[in-house]
């Protein structure tokens, strides 16, 4: 059924808890219902696509449509004896989706344990953690345009690099459903973090025990959205060419990072805002994490706009620091 509501408060759909509304609000719960929806010319200008609206930031109500897909099912497309293939509607709840496949012994998912948000958002934003991204999943993905035309991306045309992919530049593109490949035989990514360490406390290593141990260390770092808004990381971590890195790990010899290539090397923003001394500290009702500098929090009561004053206050101390230039990972509305 398609869900048609006007003047529609917006704070169930966005994980920062800001209280803004939105003009008017779609909802649908099968690629026929969009394909409806496009025909008959319900989706005016300016119109925005929303998934969990976990890494969403509204500065005021918005004044057009908000699209949210409820496309639910996860099918068994085809099946061998190293992997199995499903499709999954964009509508579902990413953890779920994580969750079943954990259940039935397939491998791939397990580290993206409770990432906030719905299959369709996983793979415009390339979600990754503890060593692990969606892309290394995601054999296709199925979309349709504004002008109603379907069109199936294998993974190489997608174009995910960290946190991107060819959707957050195609305008009114919507993501119906992805094609995930999972694994049936023993794989872990184990290095990340402090993922090995936690497991020595459990006497075998199963997806269960790596699903727990994930959800353990996210939820001693990460604010549970449900008790403090946010959303998430609030910066990318970035990538600067390793000339830079060299002459800056002179002068901070514990600057933790990632090769990403031989010319290049991420930095954690996380672990720079840290040393500019914000962890913990507020502007009004934005804060930054007291466990984790990299997360941005509404501390109640807070506006886009009080998070975005914080979030150049923090990026201006990192470039005063460090001389890197960070931006959000958060996509800013209105
Ligand atoms: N660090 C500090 N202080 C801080 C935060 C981090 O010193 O306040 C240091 C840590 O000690 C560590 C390094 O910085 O040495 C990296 O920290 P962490 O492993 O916590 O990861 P991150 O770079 O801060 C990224 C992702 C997270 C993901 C984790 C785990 C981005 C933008 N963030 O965070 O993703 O969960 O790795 O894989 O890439 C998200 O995107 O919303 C998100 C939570």
């Amino acid at each position: 059924m398609i869900h048609v509501y006007e003047n529609y408060s917006l704070l169930a759909h966005n994980t920062f808890g800001i209280d803004v509304k939105t003009a008017r609000f779609l909802e649908y719960e099968t690629v026929n219902e969009l394909r409806e929806l496009i025909q008959q010319k319900q989706i005016t200008q300016p119109c925005l696509h929303i998934g969990g609206g976990s890494n969403l930031l509204f500065k005021n109500d918005y004044p057009g449509v908000i699209l949210h897909s409820r496309i639910t099912g996860i099918e068994v497309v085809e099946e061998n004896e190293e992997a199995v293939y499903l499709r999954v509607g964009s509508g579902v709840v990413w953890d779920d989706f994580v969750a079943y496949c954990v259940a039935r012994n397939w491998y791939g998912a397990e580290n993206l344990t409770d990432i906030p948000g719905e299959v369709g958002a996983s793979a415009v934003q390339n979600i990754g953690a503890y060593g692990a991204e969606v892309k290394d999943l995601i054999v296709s993905v199925d979309t349709i345009n504004l002008q109603g035309e379907e069109r199936t991306y294998t993974n190489a045309e997608c174009g995910f690099s960290y946190r991107q992919s060819i959707f957050k530049q195609l305008q009114n593109t919507f993501v119906t459903q992805v094609v995930f490949k999972l694994g049936k035989s023993e794989r872990f990514l184990l290095d990340y973090g402090t993922i090995r360490e936690e497991l020595k406390q459990y006497p075998a290593v199963t997806l269960a025990v790596v699903r727990e141990v994930v959800r353990k260390i996210r939820s001693s770092k990460l604010p549970d959205p449900k008790e403090q808004g946010n959303a998430g990381s609030f910066f990318m971590n970035p990538v600067v060419p390793r000339a830079v890195f060299d002459s800056l790990k002179i002068q901070y010899p514990a600057m933790p990072h990632y090769d990403v290539d031989a010319d290049r090397v991420k930095i954690p923003a996380g672990w720079m805002i840290d040393q500019c001394g914000w962890k913990g500290k507020a502007i009004g009702a934005a804060g930054v994490h007291d466990k984790q500098a990299l997360v941005l929090v509404n501390r109640g009561g807070a506006t886009g706009e009080d998070i975005l004053r914080l979030s150049a206050a923090v990026q201006q101390s990192v470039l005063d620091k460090f001389g890197i230039a960070i931006s959000p990972e958060v996509k800013a509305v209105g």
